[in-house]
């Protein structure tokens, strides 16, 4: 298995902005595509984390946080299906459904590293920030025998110290990803364990 890089710094049609899935289209989309529940489960903690980072903290209109939910939820859609091809084979749906290019050029942008395409505006940066974070706290939550409740930000910090915990979580992307936001990591951190916890 392998990620490559997609040689491309633009996606989508600047025609078709504001052109989004409905949020059943786009649930419907991650039923047919991630069989893996566990992989749907982190797509749909990414969608709420995004939704309410939008809403809460950027002021975003509802359409608007449409867009960050929508790039959270299908952000790794073809990863189970195509892992060679992730994430082109998603952006290339995604263009053929001719949906606004923000939502595509965000899921893009989720790793500068593995696809070459730089996070330009808060919504990518922030799927970026949240991507691994995300995964890192739910690989937290369930080993704690109450899963989320009373989990606290200092645990969530020792256990990124430690580098043998979830050994597969690369604490130079949560870093790098950081570097080019303002908002510190332990209040991330805080936000993604309010937001993530309801999630089913
Ligand atoms: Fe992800």
């Amino acid at each position: 298995m392998a990620i490559h890089t997609l040689h491309r710094s633009s996606f989508g049609d600047p025609k078709n902005a504001g052109n989004l899935l409905t949020i059943e289209e786009a649930h419907q989309l991650l039923q047919e595509w991630v069989p893996n529940e566990r992989l749907q489960l982190h797509m749909k903690q990414m969608a709420a984390v995004m939704k309410a980072w939008a809403l809460e903290r950027e002021g975003a209109d509802a359409t608007t946080a449409l867009k960050w939910e929508i790039a959270g939820l299908l952000h790794d859609a073809d990863w189970e299906k195509y892992p060679d091809d992730h994430c082109r084979i998603i952006i290339e749906e995604l263009e053929r459904r001719n949906i606004d290019p923000e939502v595509i050029h965000c899921i893009a942008s989720h790793g500068p590293k593995y696809f070459g395409v730089k996070p330009n505006n808060s919504m990518d940066r922030m799927i970026y920030v949240f991507d691994e974070l995300s995964g890192f706290i739910h690989a937290a939550a369930l080993i704690r025998p109450t899963r989320y409740e009373g989990m606290d930000v200092k645990s969530v910090m020792k256990k990124l110290k430690t580098p043998s915990f979830a050994a597969q979580v690369n604490r130079d992307d949560i870093t790098d990803a950081l570097s080019r936001i303002d908002t510190p990591l332990e209040t991330i951190i805080q936000f993604i364990i309010d937001h993530q916890k309801g999630v089913q």
